[in-house]
């Protein structure tokens, strides 16, 4: 029997802890963090929070005084500050995530451009810019009839890319950017065609595919209007990327990436999650995570039937090769509930109402992200406040509708704001 910590405080971290509980082999399941839902059953919460460095000390002391057998990080901020480096260095080697340098597939997008390039992997045109004069140069090699996409180097929460329509708005959103987050400039050719997400757990030499692709709706609002966000809802398996798509980019990009940071002496272990375009050229790689996508990891988790547990476990003790991820018939759809102004401002402290119906409906799962539990009562504190997610052995309309018909169930203080079309492309 084992102790488990997931560090993070979001649906994905509610959706992987809630997964691990579920193994015989777990005993407790500690979020550091974790949130208002995450306190139940096997879960319990502790006050430390592994995106802050002076809480690492305290995190080390609790996997020696709990008897952690497995730490699964969720987030990719601790990832590319070190933490699982520093974690290996004080003596901690279950820890599921990859290393600070590993972790630039994602934290420096330059790094993955190269690989890419090197491997003759389709990607978007791009060039890599130091300097405004380089950038400007770029953008009016690159433009094309759909137009051009800056991305700024580093990590950025998400309001790093953005997408331009002519050259005189991509020469000034370039220089918003280099202001904001520095000089360093990916520019883009611009890419057309459906998204989908490809996920595979590697365990620094090899890599499995999650055989079930998601699909994410990134825009806040229905019809793909509205900012970008970090994900309104997500739902799969995605009928655009069936099994032998998955197979090929598995095959064509994840292991061929592996293995040459295998072969560099830089193996990654950890979530790999590719982000792709299918363009009319076949499906081309947008951007590479190291972690499991937020709020994919939802739809993911219900969807797993193997023991999450014993998965991680083995990869850990290097057995990947002899386990074989199951999966439940059916599909699942997870619709995110946001406060109103996400993702800009948003007022926090409303009471939620509702949960205990919801939940308890057939088939429904309701993770929770931006919520707090204050003397009892269920509190908003966030952006995206919770993933309600259905299942359905018999497909993805009755998935969609089962998340929807619970969510009729829940109330806040002047209402959420969540989107009434996720799935939707994927349905007659
Ligand atoms: P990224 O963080 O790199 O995945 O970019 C965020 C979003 O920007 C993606 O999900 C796409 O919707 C869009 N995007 C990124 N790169 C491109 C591209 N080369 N062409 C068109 N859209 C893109
Ligand atoms: N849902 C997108 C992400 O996790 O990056």
């Amino acid at each position: 029997m084992a102790n488990v910590l997931v560090l993070g405080s979001g649906g994905r971290e509610h959706a992987l802890g809630w997964k691990l509980a579920q193994s015989d082999h777990v005993t407790e399941v500690i979020y550091a963090p974790g949130n208002g839902g995450t306190e139940h059953g096997k879960g319990r919460n502790v006050p430390l929070n592994a995106n802050n460095k002076d809480d690492w000390p305290a995190l080390l002391r609790l996997i020696e005084e709990e008897s952690i057998a497995l730490t699964v990080v969720g987030p990719e901020a601790p990832l590319s500050a070190g933490l699982v480096d520093h974690f290996h260095s004080q003596g901690v080697q279950r820890i599921f995530g990859p290393s600070q340098f590993a972790a630039q597939l994602e934290s420096d997008k330059f790094f993955s451009y190269r690989i890419l390039d090197k491997l003759g992997i389709p990607q978007a045109q791009s060039a890599c810019c130091s300097t405004a004069d380089e950038a400007k140069a770029a953008i009016h090699e690159l433009l094309n009839e759909r137009g051009i996409v800056l991305k700024a180097r580093g990590l950025a929460g998400g309001k790093g890319v953005i997408v331009c329509k002519t050259a005189a708005e991509a020469e000034e959103a370039a220089a918003t950017l280099q202001a904001q987050y520095g000089d360093d400039l990916l520019v883009c050719e611009r890419l057309e065609g459906p998204e989908f997400s490809v996920f595979g757990i590697a365990d620094g030499k090899s890599i499995k595919a999650i055989e079930l692709a998601l699909q994410d709706h990134k825009r806040r609002d229905n019809n793909d209007q509205g900012p970008n966000t970090g994900g309104m809802g997500a739902y799969g398996p995605a009928p655009i990327a069936p099994p032998e798509v998955i197979q090929q980019v598995h095959a064509s990009v994840m292991t061929p990436v592996i293995e040459e940071m295998n072969a560099q002496g830089n193996p990654f272990q950890g979530f790999l999650y590719a982000g792709f375009m299918y363009t009319e050229e076949g499906p081309k790689v947008l951007e590479f995570n190291v972690r499991f996508g937020d709020p994919e990891c939802q739809p993911a988790m219900t969807l797993l039937a193997s023991d999450l547990y014993e998965v991680l476990d083995q990869t850990l003790s290097g057995n990947l090769g002899q386990m074989k991820l199951s999966f439940h018939p059916g599909a699942a759809c997870c619709v995110v509930l946001a406060s109103n102004g996400y993702p800009g401002p948003i007022t926090k402290g409303l009471t939620i109402q509702g949960l205990e119906k919801a939940g308890a409906l057939e088939g429904v799962e309701v993770f929770h992200a931006g919520t707090v539990q204050q003397d009892g009562v269920l509190k908003t504190s966030g952006g995206r406040v919770l993933g309600v997610t259905g299942y359905s052995d018999s497909g993805l309309a009755e998935a969609q509708q089962r998340a929807y018909d619970a969510i009729q169930h829940i109330s806040v203080e002047g209402n959420f704001h969540y989107r009434t079309d996720i799935a939707a492309r994927a349905l007659p």
